[in-house]
């Protein structure tokens, strides 16, 4: 049970119920947090957190765009990750940090004080009660008639809070009409990504995937990109029409929870024999990787025991 974990706060382990915020706060009233979800499975030498080096850069870049002050540095900071994991006895799952403003207040502005920082381990199932999906199960997605948020009206590269609107809309709409997840397009036209994941399509055996730009600066995006390349996949990063929707012989989502997520039907298409061939191999590599069973892919680990 989530009530049970032990969370990091400000500097102390504290029972995940006691880990609260007030309404009025900036964070709650303006959505002025902004956070990043990590990764932590089993390896042959303990628990081991997946990039956490890039997840910590990228929470403090999040930081930088939105001129928020991050009490602790990069060093820091992951130790406290590994030591909130530490401290709790869930062997696989997911790690929450946040930085937020707990105290309250009206002002559009934020307080000009630094974030305060709270690390979450959890089970989205378990905990949470998300869907548990079966390996290779596919999902099914259409394409949202809200664009992805501009990086001319918000900075885009931040994981804030109020970011997420975009998400939600598009994935709320996506669930009254029956699917799964949302495919968003961008301004122009182009394939951009879903709520929370980056796509991946696979054409004539070559993997496609938006450019950044317009997306999030996804690490399992980053990840599968030169995965594949080490097994030969031939990979390309940039714009794509929203027709090859229709095209693509394969389609999947990609994130932190979910590395590989095939999925088996966009709109009214049906993509025959999802996961295809190419999904499942990447699928197959990702989870040797996390599991340390790659050569190779050792630095992308980061063991918690001490
Ligand atoms: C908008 C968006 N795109 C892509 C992703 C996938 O990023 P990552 O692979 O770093 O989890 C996320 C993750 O939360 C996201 O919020």
């Amino acid at each position: 049970m989530f009530e049970n974990r032990t969370v990091y706060l400000e500097g102390a382990f504290i029972p995940a119920s006691e880990a609260v915020l007030p309404i009025m706060s900036h964070s709650v009233g303006r959505g002025s947090s902004i956070f990043d979800v990590l990764s932590f499975g089993r390896t042959k030498e303990g628990r081991a957190i997946f990039r956490l080096d890039e997840h910590v850069a990228r929470f403090l870049r999040s930081a930088l765009a939105l001129e928020m002050a991050v009490p602790l540095a990069a060093a820091e900071l992951q130790e406290a990750i590994k030591e909130t994991v530490r401290r709790n006895t869930l062997q696989a799952g997911a790690i929450k940090i946040v930085g937020f403003y707990p105290d309250p207040s009206f002002s559009l502005l934020p307080p000009g004080k630094p974030l305060h920082l709270a690390i979450f381990v959890f089970d989205p199932v378990e905990d949470f009660g998300e869907r548990p999906l079966a390996e290779n199960e596919g999902v099914t997605a259409f394409v949202s008639r809200w664009r992805r948020l501009d990086p001319r009206t918000v900075p885009i590269e931040a994981k804030a809070a109020a970011n997420y609107l975009n998400g939600i809309v598009a994935r709320t709409e996506a669930k009254n009409l029956g699917f799964d997840y949302a495919i968003m397009l961008d301004l122009e036209g182009n394939i951009a990504e879903g709520g929370t994941e980056s796509i991946f399509l696979v054409r004539q055996g070559r993997l496609l995937t938006p450019n950044i730009g317009n997306i999030l600066q996804g690490i399992t995006r980053k990840s599968i990109l030169a995965a594949a390349e080490g097994i030969g996949i031939e990979t390309f990063s940039g714009s794509l029409k929203e027709e090859l929707l229709g095209d693509a012989d394969e389609i999947f989502f990609a994130g932190t929870i979910h590395p590989v997520l095939p999925v088996s039907r966009v709109g009214n298409r049906t993509l025959p024999g999802a996961p295809g061939p190419v999904t499942q191999q990447l699928s197959a590599r990702m989870q040797e990787i996390a599991s340390g069973r790659a050569p190779g892919f050792q630095n992308w680990l980061f063991s918690v025991c001490k």
